[in-house]
């Protein structure tokens, strides 16, 4: 009887979760080793594991099928042999490097037929996580009393101690990062694996498949992954490189999902999200909606719409420029949609109703006033000051440093020159020969007349926007007495950074007649002259105010945390180790509009168009699809490729791995969508999603289209 009524309870209790399940937090990038306030929740949504199995520093977990791949992504291992899979746009460079004319794996992909096959990518690690660990109390150590300009530097050298102590001399990296703005402080450490190679990259045509026309957006046919291996030593540890070096054996990786993805099913994200900013005041958020992000796409509308001209003519500018290309439009198109879904949700009004709480929370204690009664007044002041500063900084980062391929070159030139004065020959010589090769690579990606147009339309517009005070009155009368043409004429085409040869005839001669034929170049001259004009006008004061503006955000956090002392406050992203979980999940990206939550090789073909790059289908998956070969890998007579879910994700999460509910991968994680994009700076469960690529359609592409099936014999295939 007592068995048969708590049945039904537990029964009504499940309905009842069902009916309210989208109450379940979706937003969130929790640290792993504090899950215990979440596990509850996540294994009401379907997850079948515990917190222990994610992560653990007694036993192997999943943290250690997790790695920091290279400098900005993740990577998730799929063989006991340190076989792991990543975005197909964070192997680029590596797949990039080993492509020529020849063996054009960019173009044609490339699969290793054997070990022996696999190719090692200097300069390429991976990093897994040993532990973490919070070290708030030692990091303040000694720092209760003291006065406030000491207690940076006491700090700092804390934190330095520490690193030092874990790094077990040498043996680990490990690095100390403060959480919600320096009110917590967290050590990571990790050991590092130098000797990575690549295993295998679909052609561009199905890894970067849509290209920038499909990026950022939803419905998605991106096959983003490659596969690489992580070699060690005999004994296992990190190793340089040697032919001698032995595959990675790995203590944990996640067998491979093959029965596919339900609309509801329980996903997490376990990776590495690079940075976000949740806790912003009203002010700040309406900066960024109101001028930031606008200005920013302003310059880069202008940028965009030469080089597609550009390209758009000529093969070899596609090629030249398609790197570049595809940077400056990834954020271009990202701060667009932030934007709409920051003033779809509001996004103003709902932080000042937040801050309207906190004012009333604090009001209750004489306490509370002390500590952050000024806080939110702070930061109206201190916003509107910083306001034209911020403006300024960001018309110079867009189109000084980074405008153009003269002004990139101008401020390697003017870094390096600065360092070759004061350093002895061997040096002096090194950095001339390392200075010679990337002219080298510069000018192999130079087209005169493309970026000729980029610097005086960029010019044009740091004239016309800025407010005279951040110019110099030089440059002022310059763009005011010359028309582009004259300015192409007097300044671009008289300057030796438009010429190889005589360049690099001048890098031999530095530093005595090179450094004054280059302190007298026309681009140089101009280059420095709006820089030093920066340093001096912009970037101090800019400076002085940002760091006003952490220190009481700092403060802002630490009241936002006592005010929600009974919530779950999760800290921003920081590039450290966080699982986020949601469910698989289509949405509605307009009235009227519901997107589903899978994509498939139909689709595909439908956008089938070898007149456009971005659509133009490699033959053999045409051949594939028309013989309806698929192997085991078809649902219905469909291949699935992509899906949607509601995971909190941000740059960094890409190639991380999605798990199931059993703990089994079954995607890997690629984008965001376009909708979505605000949630960098807050979340909306009804349209925040990330792209995941379905695995199936990697071992689909593995098997069918590379014919390198033998890899599949070596993961670990789950429900087959
Ligand atoms: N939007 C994705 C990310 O932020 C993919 C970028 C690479 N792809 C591209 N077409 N640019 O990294
Ligand atoms: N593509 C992004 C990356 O490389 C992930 C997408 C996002 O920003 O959510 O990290």
């Amino acid at each position: 009887m007592r068995r048969k009524m708590s049945l039904a309870f537990t029964l009504a209790f499940t309905l009842v979760f069902i009916f309210v399940s989208g109450l379940f937090a979706k937003e969130g990038m929790w640290i792993p080793a504090l899950l215990n306030k979440n596990i509850d929740e996540m294994q009401q949504m379907g997850f079948q594991l515990s917190a222990e199995d994610i992560y653990s520093v007694n036993h192997a977990s999943m943290k250690d099928a997790v790695v920091i791949f290279g400098r900005g992504c993740t990577g998730g291992l799929i063989s006991g042999e340190g076989l792991l899979i990543t975005n197909h746009h964070c192997g680029y460079d590596a797949i990039q490097k080993h492509s020529s004319i020849e063996h054009d794996y960019l173009t044609d992909g490339f699969w290793a037929m054997s070990h022996e096959e696999e190719l090692p990518n200097p300069g390429l690690s991976v990093k897994f996580l040993e532990r973490m660990e919070d070290v708030t109390t030692q990091v303040l150590d000694g720092t209760a009393e003291m006065e406030e300009e000491k207690i940076q530097q006491k700090i700092n050298e804390n934190i330095k101690a520490i690193e030092e102590a874990a790094s077990d001399s040498g043996r680990f990296n490990s690095i100390v990062k403060p959480l919600f703005y320096g009110n917590q402080y967290f050590l990571y450490v990790y050991l590092e694996y130098t000797d990575v190679r690549l295993v295998g990259a679909p052609p561009s045509a199905i890894g970067k498949f849509g290209g920038d026309t499909d990026n950022w957006m939803w419905p998605r046919h991106t096959g983003d992954f490659s596969v690489f291996r992580i070699y060690a030593g005999k004994d296992n540890q990190p190793a340089d490189y040697s032919k001698d070096n032995v595959p990675y054996r790995s203590k944990k990786f996640f067998p491979v999902s093959v029965k596919g993805v339900q609309p509801e099913d329980f996903t997490m994200i376990f990776g590495f999200p690079g940075s976000t900013t949740q806790y912003l005041s009203s002010q700040a958020v309406s900066m960024i909606m109101g001028q930031s992000d606008p200005d920013r796409i302003k310059i880069r509308n202008k940028k965009l719409e030469i080089l597609a001209a550009r390209m758009e003519a000529d093969r070899k500018i596609r090629i030249q420029y398609a790197a570049k290309y595809a940077t400056i439009s990834n954020s271009w198109k990202r701060w667009q949609g932030e934007i709409l879904g920051l003033k779809r949700l509001d996004a103003v009004q709902k932080k000042q109703d937040f801050e309207a709480d906190f004012t009333a929370w604090v009001s209750k204690s004489e306490e509370r006033k002390d500590k952050y009664g000024k806080v939110l007044s702070e930061f109206e002041e201190l916003y509107l000051l910083i306001g034209p500063y911020s403006k300024a900084r960001d018309y110079y980062t867009e189109i000084v440093p980074n405008g153009c391929d003269v002004f990139r070159l101008a401020s390697l030139l003017d870094r390096s020159d600065m360092a070759i004065e004061n350093i002895d020959r061997e040096k002096k010589e090194l950095l001339k020969r390392k200075l010679l090769e990337e002219l080298e690579s510069h000018f192999k990606d130079f087209d005169q007349p493309t970026d000729e147009k980029i610097f005086t339309e960029m010019l044009r517009l740091y004239r016309n926007d800025l407010d005279k005070t951040f110019l110099p009155d030089d440059f002022t009368v310059l763009m005011d007495q010359t028309d582009n043409v004259r300015l192409k004429e007097k300044v671009y085409g008289k300057s030796v950074l438009i010429d190889q040869e005589k360049l690099a005839v001048l890098v031999g001669d530095m530093p005595d007649k090179g450094l004054k034929a280059l302190k007298n170049d026309p681009v140089m001259k101009l280059y420095r002259l709006l820089k030093e004009h920066y340093d001096s006008t912009v970037s101090n004061v800019y400076t002085d105010l940002d760091g006003r503006i952490l220190k009481n955000q700092k403060l802002y956090m630490e009241g936002i945390l006592a005010m929600k002392e009974n919530e779950r406050v999760y800290p921003d992203a920081n590039f450290t180790l966080r699982v986020g979980y949601g469910k698989v999940e289509g949405y509605e990206p307009r009235d009227g509009v519901h997107y589903d939550y899978y994509t498939t090789l139909d689709g595909i073909v439908e956008k089938d168009n070898p007149e456009i790059y971005d659509y133009n289908v490699p033959q053999k998956l045409r051949e594939l699809y028309e013989q309806k070969d698929f192997g085991s890998y078809s649902v219905n007579g469909q291949v699935p490729v992509c899906f949607s879910a509601s995971n909190h994700t941000t740059g960094g999460n890409s190639g991380s791995p999605v798990i199931n509910a059993r703990g089994e991968l079954i995607g890997v994680n690629f984008d965001r969508c376009w909708e979505g994009t605000m949630s960098d700076i807050m979340f909306d469960p009804d349209r925040c999603r990330n792209i995941v690529l379905d695995i199936r359609y990697a071992l689909f592409i593995i098997d069918k289209l590379a014919g390198a099936g033998y890899l599949l014999e070596e993961m670990k295939k789950n429900d087959e």
